[in-house]
């Protein structure tokens, strides 16, 4: 599955952008929350999610959620109607707690795990997630190289959900374009979110059919 990151779409032009991925056959959009706090950059707010699912309510919106303050932003998020949430897990010390908000919201849980951090560090939450966010670059901004160590840590973490016996999608993020995608797709990776390959160049329409071609 390929989920656009709207981070490099251009703003004044969002829901033309948007359409456009959406007529390429995409079905989710991943939507980069940054507080300025966790990360050195700010995004979008609450209102921008609400707007997204009052505009497209038959597409998901993913919330990557790149805050460490998460009592106030966790909620604002899922009131605005967000389908499925990435809270980073470098930046709680109560996981468990939020995971079981957004079960007890009808929310999917993701966890996020920045690339300096040990992929085992997840193990005790794997059977509580619907997917995983594997980190490819540092989070704060779109159009970073692909850290090519990303697949070893791939593989580790595939390695770890099939010893479980759990049938967990890895997504990954950042840097991703025609030939990281296939590098991380042979390593395991089910989800795909590209951010810069898809809204700066050129045709959107091309540039999903590019991405499209090589998830199989
Ligand atoms: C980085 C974000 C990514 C980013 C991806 O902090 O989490 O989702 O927007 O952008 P590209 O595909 O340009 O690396
Ligand atoms: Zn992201």
């Amino acid at each position: 599955m390929i989920a656009p990151s709207i981070l490099n779409a251009d703003n004044m032009h969002l829901s033309r952008d948007i359409k456009a991925a959406i007529e390429s056959g995409i079905e989710r959009f991943h939507i980069d929350i940054m507080d300025g706090h966790f990360v050195p950059n700010l995004s979008y707010g609450p209102e921008l999610v609400k707007d997204f699912k009052r505009s497209f309510p038959f597409t998901k919106a993913e919330i990557h959620l790149m805050s460490n303050n998460l009592d106030t932003t966790l909620p604002l998020f899922v009131e605005a109607g967000c389908d499925i949430l990435e809270f980073h897990y470098e930046a709680t010390n109560k996981p468990d707690y939020w995971l079981n908000y957004l079960k007890d919201h009808n929310v999917r849980c993701g966890m996020a795990i920045n690339p300096s951090t040990p992929v085992n560090k997840l193990k005790p939450f794997l059977n509580k997630l619907d997917q995983v966010l594997l980190m490819t670059v540092k989070p704060g901004f779109g159009g970073q190289k692909f850290e090519e160590v990303s697949v070893d840590r791939l593989t580790e973490l595939q390695d770890m959900i099939k010893n479980e016996n759990l049938d967990l999608p890895i997504e990954v993020d950042g840097g991703i374009d025609r030939e990281t995608l296939k590098l991380t797709r042979d390593a395991g990776a089910k989800i795909f979110v590209a951010g810069s390959y898809i809204f700066k160049n050129g045709s959107i329409e091309d540039q999903v059919m590019k991405l499209k071609k090589e998830d199989k």
